[in-house]
């Protein structure tokens, strides 16, 4: 049994007592601790030289180098302590000797994410498990590109809970107790956009106004939305600030404004933190990725025909963001500390280097797989979705979680994940690696209705109509976080 822990600005030592079940872990978490020891990087928040901190009875070795690697990663928050381990007392004295914020709410919070079985929420889950290890992670998602999994590992192994539900449908369970919703999903394009308005109207806008006054209602801290860039519409002129006038050109990006709109609103009038990501679009490789973006297209592409065509003059901006950094400002979201006026943020997530014009993208996956040859259609008409857009106060607010994986990184990590899967679908355009493919296939298939719900079976609907619709809570307990 551990009974106690020194913890200094360049080392941590640790005193223990060991039990049987213990004892075969220690050289790993000494090897854990070492590795940081020698490591340059400072531990931040760690005040003073040398701290002794009693652990209670009880700390397992596994939990306390479970909350120490959180307090490592985080480490530009305020020292996060295991109070989980300490007894009142022990919490109450650390309180006033280290002057410091214990947020056991942080390690223990409840994240619920909607949408997390696309694209981004397949990766968002992971990084959100390897940075709150802690925490306990419910996914509800319908699950409509659910069976489209393009890595091996399932991503939903990284949840304690994966809810099977469509959005529109009662969540006043899932919400209740969570700290946080990381709100995703949505009907996520514009060419689904066109073809689903009421419903992309309905799902993305109405209902992403309802899970906000629920989560206001469950007294939820921290509702964070996926908004998109795509709502500057044509501005290829100067890059597009938050403050600047919107103009959303498709019924996707319109139904990001009504959201957007509807949140504020919500905001204001319950007190509870809104924050808007307004995201570049996504690049980069993820446990159900997909093709129709324009970089892993591209990618994809050249793989495959080795050729790139590019469907407009090339001349198009574009600001896009990969998956990672996407992952790390949800991350942010979450963590930061918002002052006591600001209820409602929207922020344009990426970076200012990460404005391309898509000619130039294709360049640079040409560069990157051999032999490539680049076409571009010089008479096409002007493309009206070209936006430029200004990251300076994402840069300015989000210093320490600024987007990290460079242009090269992003191509190369498309390129890789296709090659693992052995991608060499010329066709792709009409595969199911395309979200708007899988729709009409689930459609022709008679599996969903227009409104894009799950129709029953016809021997289900008539003995339970639920069981489809919303088919029981499924545990994937595969990873287990406590000791
Ligand atoms: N991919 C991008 O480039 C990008 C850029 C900016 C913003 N966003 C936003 O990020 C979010 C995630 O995008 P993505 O690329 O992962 O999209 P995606 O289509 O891959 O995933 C959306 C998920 O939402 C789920 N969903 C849709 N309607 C639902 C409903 N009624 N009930 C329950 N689940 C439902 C789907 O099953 C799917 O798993 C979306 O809100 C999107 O608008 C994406």
């Amino acid at each position: 049994m551990l009974t106690s822990l020194s913890v200094g600005r360049q080392q941590v030592r640790l005193r223990c007592d060991l039990q049987q079940r213990s004892r075969g872990k220690l050289p790993a978490f000494r090897q854990q601790l070492d590795s940081r020891k020698h490591s340059n990087a400072p531990i931040k928040g760690m005040l003073g030289a040398s701290k002794l901190i009693n652990v209670g009875p009880g700390a397992s070795l596994v939990r306390i180098a479970t909350v120490l690697e959180s307090v490592f990663i985080n480490s530009y928050l305020p020292p996060m302590l295991p109070t989980a381990c300490f007894q009142p007392h022990h919490c109450k004295r650390l309180k006033m000797r280290y002057k410091v914020l214990l947020s056991v709410e942080r390690l223990n919070m409840k994240i619920v994410i909607t949408g997390n079985m696309g694209y981004v929420g397949s990766s968002v889950v992971a990084h959100l498990r390897r940075v709150f290890p802690a925490a306990t992670i419910v996914g509800v998602d319908s699950g409509l590109f659910g069976h489209y999994l393009t890595q091996r590992a399932i991503p939903e192994r990284n949840l304690d809970t994966q809810i099977y539900r469509d959005i529109r449908d009662p969540l006043e369970d899932v919400f209740s107790g969570a700290d946080v919703v990381v709100h995703l999903a949505a009907v996520s394009n514009d060419p689904m956009g066109l073809r689903f308005e009421g419903v992309t109207k309905e799902v993305n806008e109405s209902t992403s106004i309802q899970l906000a006054e629920l989560a206001a209602c469950s007294k939820v801290r921290h509702f964070i939305f996926a908004s998109s860039c795509s709502i500057y519409g044509l501005a290829d002129g100067t890059a597009r600030s938050e403050d600047d006038t919107l103009n959303p050109l498709t019924a996707y990006a319109r139904s990001k404004v009504g959201a957007e709109v509807g949140l504020q609103k919500i905001a204001v009038n319950t007190g509870m933190t809104i924050c808007a990501l307004r995201f570049a679009t996504a690049c980069g490789f993820s446990g159900r990725t997909r093709l129709d973006l324009v970089l892993n297209d591209f990618v994809a592409s050249a793989l495959s025909t080795g050729r790139i065509s590019v469907l407009s003059d090339g001349t198009p901006w574009r600001p896009l963001i990969h998956l990672k950094d996407m992952a790390r400002a949800i991350e942010w979201a979450i963590v930061r500390p918002a002052p006591n006026d600001e209820c409602f943020l929207a922020v344009n997530v990426g970076s200012d280097e990460w404005n391309y014009q898509v000619a130039d993208l294709a360049e640079a996956v040409r560069s990157f797989v051999a032999g490539t040859t680049i076409e571009i259609n010089k008479n096409a008409q002007p493309d009206k979705r070209s936006y430029r857009v200004d990251f300076s106060r994402y840069k300015s607010i989000a210093p320490n979680h600024q987007p990290q994986v460079s242009l090269e990184g992003a191509i190369r990590d498309v390129r890789d994940g296709l090659l693992s899967m052995g991608f060499k679908d010329s066709d792709y355009r009409h595969s199911n690696l395309m979200r708007l493919n899988v729709l009409d296939e689930h459609l022709a298939a008679g599996r969903i209705q227009p409104n894009l719900r799950w129709l029953a079976h016809e021997s289900c609907s008539r003995e339970s109509p639920s069981r489809v619709d919303r088919p029981p809570t499924v545990s994937s307990n595969e990873v287990v976080h406590t000791v």
